[in-house]
C-alpha cells in the first residue's frame, strides 16, 4: 500500500518541506494503519521546522500532531476498527500510516472530522487544563492568553461553558472575534496590561493560561489574585530564541516552583499533554462535547494536504483564527 507523506528534512521556513511517496509495510502486531480525513497544523510544527520544539524529533521526519481516520487494516490481535480520532505528535501528515492501537478514541460518522481534529491535541489540552488543573468554577475571572489561537479560543469557550468570565488576549486585529466568542480582549503587548486586567478584575484573576513563557511570565504572574494559578502551556515567545532549547522551559519551572514556595497564596503549573492518565477519557469527553453542541471548535481553514507549506506559512504569519486543517 503507498501513501504520501509531507517531510520535514531540515530546519528552515514552510518552503524546505518536501513531498514524498512511500510503501507503508503492513501493520504489526497492536497496530492499525488508518486512511486519513483530516490532520491538524499546530504551532507545535512551527517550532519543529525551526528545531526549536521542547521534544523536537531529529530530521527529517514527517510532522503531524493529530489525526482523524478510518481503521483500513489491523494487525494480529488487534480489535479497534471504524472511525477514530489520534493524537500521533509525529506522522500525521500523510494520505495513511501505521500507529499504534493504543488511545484511538471513537469517532461518530456524523461528526465533521476538521472539527474533531481541532478538538483532539487543542481540545484535550485546553480540557484538562480548564478542568483538570485550574478547576475553574463558576463566577470565576480567568485570564487566556492567544485567546484567538487554537488552544486559546477552546480554552475560553470552556472556560464560559464553566460560568466564568474571560478576558482573552491576542493582536489587536483579532479582537473581534475575540469578543464574538465571549471574552474582553486586550493587547497582550499593551505596557499596561497588568493594570488593565485589574480594571476588569480588581482583586486579580483566578487562573491565567499562559502559552506564550518568557519574560511575559511575569506579568501573567502579577495578574492573579489569591488563591489564583498560573498555568504556563508553551513558549510561543521564545520561538525565534538561539540556544539549548530546554532553556525556556527549565527557566519558566525554576520561576513557579519558586513564586510558588512564595507566601502569596497563589501557585504555578508546568502544563503538557499526554497520553498517560486520562486522555482516551477527556478526548472522547470533548468529542461528546461537540455531538451535544456544547462546544464548537473554529476550523479557520481547510487545506489539501499539497498546500501544507502555506498552512505553515499562515500560522506563522499568525493570520489565522481557530485551527487549520489539512484535508489529505
Ligand atoms: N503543553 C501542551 O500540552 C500543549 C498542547 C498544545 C499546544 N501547546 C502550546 O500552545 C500554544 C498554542 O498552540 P496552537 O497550536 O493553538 O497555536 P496557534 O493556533 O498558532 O495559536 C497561538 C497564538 O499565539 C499567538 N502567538 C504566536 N506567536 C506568538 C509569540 N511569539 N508570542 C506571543 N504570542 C504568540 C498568536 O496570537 P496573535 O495572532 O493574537 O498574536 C496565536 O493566535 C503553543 O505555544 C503550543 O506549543 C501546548
Amino acid at each position: 500500500m503507498k501513501t504520501t507523506q509531507v517531510v520535514m528534512p531540515h530546519a528552515g521556513g514552510p518552503e524546505v518541506l518536501e513531498f514524498q511517496q512511500r510503501d507503508l509495510p503492513e501493520p504489526g502486531p497492536g497496530q492499525v494503519r488508518l486512511k486519513v480525513e483530516a490532520t491538524g497544523v499546530a504551532f507545535a510544527e512551527v517550532q519543529m521546522l525551526r528545531g526549536r520544539y521542547y521534544a523536537q524529533p531529529k530530521f527529517p521526519f514527517v510532522p503531524g500532531y493529530d489525526l482523524v481516520g478510518e481503521v483500513e487494516a489491523a494487525g494480529p490481535g488487534v480489535a479497534v476498527g471504524g472511525r477514530v480520532a489520534a493524537m500521533t505528535r509525529t506522522g500525521a501528515w500523510a494520505e495513511r500510516l501505521v500507529v499504534p492501537a493504543a488511545h484511538l478514541v471513537p469517532v461518530p460518522d456524523d461528526l465533521d472530522a476538521g472539527e474533531v481534529v481541532a478538538l483532539i491535541t487543542n481540545g484535550v489540552t485546553a480540557y484538562q487544563m480548564i478542568h483538570r488543573v485550574a478547576k475553574v468554577a463558576a463566577g470565576q475571572t480567568v485570564l487566556v492568553h492567544g485567546a484567538a489561537g487554537g488552544v486559546g479560543t477552546l480554552l475560553v469557550r470552556l472556560a464560559l461553558r464553566a460560568g466564568a468570565r474571560v478576558i482573552g488576549t491576542a493582536s489587536p486585529g483579532k479582537h473581534d472575534q475575540v469578543r464574538e466568542l465571549g471574552a474582553i480582549p486586550l493587547d497582550y503587548r499593551d505596557p499596561l496590561l497588568v493594570e488593565r486586567v485589574r480594571q476588569h478584575a480588581p482583586g486579580g484573576v483566578a487562573a491565567v493560561f499562559d502559552h506564550a513563557g518568557g519574560p511575559g511570565l511575569k506579568r501573567s504572574w502579577a495578574m492573579l489574585g489569591r488563591g489564583g494559578i498560573l498555568i504556563v502551556y508553551g513558549s510561543a515567545a521564545t520561538v525565534d530564541d538561539k540556544g539549548w532549547r530546554l532553556a525556556p522551559y527549565a527557566s519558566a519551572l525554576g520561576r513557579l516552583l519558586w513564586w510558588s514556595l512564595l507566601p502569596n497564596g497563589r501557585r504555578g503549573r508546568l502544563y503538557g499533554i499526554s497520553h498517560r492518565g486520562h486522555f482516551d477519557e477527556d478526548l472522547a469527553t470533548v468529542i461528546d462535547l461537540l455531538r451535544k453542541g456544547e462546544i464548537q471548535p473554529r476550523v479557520a481553514a481547510r487545506l489539501p494536504l499539497a498546500k501544507a507549506p502555506e498552512a505553515l506559512r499562515m500560522l506563522d504569519d499568525r493570520a489565522v483564527v481557530g485551527k487549520i486543517v489539512l484535508e489529505p
